[in-house]
């Protein structure tokens, strides 16, 4: 079923973004995943930019983390309500919030992907389940964030997803489809790409994962990541208190991409739940330099 409230949400979004000028700058957070009470009104938003909020996790699992044959819940922080999403969105028409679909793990259960015994079923099930949490959660987007596959190589997983996310835009249920590769993960996230890319919007691979601390090693790493993907869809990532480049280095690495010829057409850090205790500083930068690089 066509939502007609969606599809005038997504066009409305998009007229809104240009108008106010934002030049396709892109701020990714994700959010909710780790358990703190984290909640989007603490987040700085700078009203200059695209700020996509990334809610962590829906799942295809039931809370023992038995496989749902594509039916999705969500397990993000119980702070993040669908009446939190309404007043952000509200407060600043920048804003967009995303479910991103699995993560690692629920609790001590590894999440995984699992070829269903019948792809359409499953996308069936996806769709009318992401629908639903779409229209409660006013949803804008999905982000992919599975982790975990079989050892085979060969799985359904480029297929069924991107079927997902190319019917779930066309029936104007979501407006924004991101994907999170991490180093050990980029098989099957290439695959999906190269056959889906119209439909997917950004790439936020996990750069953390990738055991860089210094600023040339960003470079190399971004430089291999943007020969298997799309270089102007792919956005350089930071993990708060967490691997890889840490600190000023980041910001280093970023002019460094820039001096290399890259474009930097967005930012995703990893999370404001971890953010909370240190006043969102990575948050604040990271939007200051965006917007720095905006008018030049
Ligand atoms: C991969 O799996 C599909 C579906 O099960 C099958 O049709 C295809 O032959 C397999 N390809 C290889 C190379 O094993
Ligand atoms: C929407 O996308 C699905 C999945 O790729 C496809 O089967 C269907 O034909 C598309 N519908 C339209 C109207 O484009
Ligand atoms: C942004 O530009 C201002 C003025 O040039 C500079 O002081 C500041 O360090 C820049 N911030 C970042 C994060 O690049």
């Amino acid at each position: 079923m066509v939502s007609f409230h969606h599809l005038i949400f997504c066009l409305l979004g998009s007229v809104l973004v240009s108008q106010i000028g934002c030049d396709g700058k892109v701020m990714m957070e994700y959010i909710g995943a780790t358990g703190a009470p984290v909640k989007f009104d603490s987040v700085p938003i700078d009203d200059g930019l695209d700020f996509n909020f990334i809610l962590g996790f829906a799942i295809d699992a039931d809370a023992s983390g038995n496989p749902q044959n594509g039916v999705f819940s969500p397990y993000w922080e119980s702070t993040l309500t669908p009446d939190s999403v309404a007043s952000i969105k509200q407060k600043h028409p920048n804003v967009k919030v995303l479910a991103s679909l699995s993560g690692w793990s629920l609790g001590p259960n590894v999440l995984r992907w699992y070829d269903p015994e019948d792809a359409a079923t499953w996308i069936s099930n996806a769709f009318s389940s992401l629908q639903s949490l779409a229209t409660t959660y006013h949803l804008d987007g999905i982000d992919i964030d599975y982790e975990n596959f079989p050892k085979h190589g060969n799985t359904s997983f480029a297929y069924c997803i991107g079927e997902l996310i190319a019917l779930l835009k066309n029936q104007s249920v979501i407006c924004t489809a991101t994907i999170a590769p991490y180093h050990l993960t980029t098989g099957p996230y290439i695959e999906l790409f190269n056959g889906y890319k119209d439909v997917i919007d950004y790439v936020n691979h996990q750069f953390y994962t990738d055991k860089v601390s210094t600023p040339k090693g960003y470079l190399e790493a971004f430089q291999l990541r943007a020969s298997q993907f799309d270089k102007d869809k792919l956005l350089p990532s930071y993990e708060v208190n967490g691997r890889g480049i840490q600190g000023d280095a980041f910001f280093e690495a970023l002019n460094l991409l820039q001096e290399n010829g890259f474009e930097i057409s967005g930012i995703m850090i990893f999370s404001a739940d971890e953010s909370l205790s240190d006043g969102f500083l990575y948050e604040r930068k990271s939007q200051q330099f965006l917007l720095n690089t905006t008018s030049v």
